[in-house]
């Protein structure tokens, strides 16, 4: 049996890392076999990109390349990792995908969604998760937490205003598509965006295990 797909998306400090590590253990303890990745990244060379899409550069990098290197991540991603993990049954539990570069490339940084849809349409048109926890909270918030972390990325260092956008655009995506979206509220005590996430994960398995 193929395996399934689901994604963790929000913007910075939401908790991605926390609750992607409780999905994981929520389906292995119901003998679910997970290969936990992310994007961009999860492969050798994709991780290589990752370096360069998220490094400080003397030279510009600019919208469309940023666009173009986080495709190319997904693309060798998917091949050499998420698509053979579900072919082999196994649940992928990855950390962003596609509604990622929408809501940054596309709303933060102003690329054209329609451009952004037909890379997507190339590079997997018969993929999509089967489902997307997003974890939402105001900006500010987030970037608080993610400020205790360290030394922000390169995109980390966009201001609010970028942010807002990204979170706008997740959130009208979400509203979009209701099925796929769970939308979890990450300013909430852990334990509740535990229990919430635990709730969702298990109607899934329900439905789909
Ligand atoms: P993260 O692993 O901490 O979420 O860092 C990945 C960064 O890459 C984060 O700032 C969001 C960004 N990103 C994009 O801008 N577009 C994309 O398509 C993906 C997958 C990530």
């Amino acid at each position: 049996m193929a395996g399934r797909f689901i994604t963790i998306e929000g913007s910075e400090g939401v908790g991605k890392s926390t609750n992607l590590a409780f999905v994981c253990d929520f389906l292995q303890r119901r003998g679910i076999e997970v290969e936990r990745t992310r994007e961009p990244g999860g492969t050798p060379i994709a991780e290589a990109i990752r370096e360069v899409v998220l490094a400080d550069h003397a030279e510009a990098l600019g919208p469309d390349t940023e666009v173009l290197l986080m495709f190319a991540a997904r693309a060798v991603h998917l091949a050499n990792r998420v698509r053979p993990a579900l072919a082999a049954g196994r649940w992928v539990v990855c950390d962003r995908f596609t509604d990622a570069t929408f809501a940054y490339q596309g709303a933060g940084r102003g690329v054209d969604p329609e451009w952004i849809q037909g890379l997507a349409d190339h590079v997997h048109p018969d993929l999509w998760p089967d489902c997307t926890l997003l974890l939402d909270a105001p900006p500010a918030i987030g970037r608080d937490r993610a400020a205790k972390r360290g030394e922000p990325d390169r995109i980390e260092q966009e201001d609010n205003t970028f942010f807002e956008r990204v979170r706008g655009a997740y959130l009208a995506r979400a509203d979009r598509e209701p099925r796929r979206f769970r939308v979890i509220d990450a300013t909430a005590p852990l334990e509740e965006v535990q229990q919430e996430i635990g709730g969702v994960l298990a109607a899934l398995v329900e439905r789909l295990g």
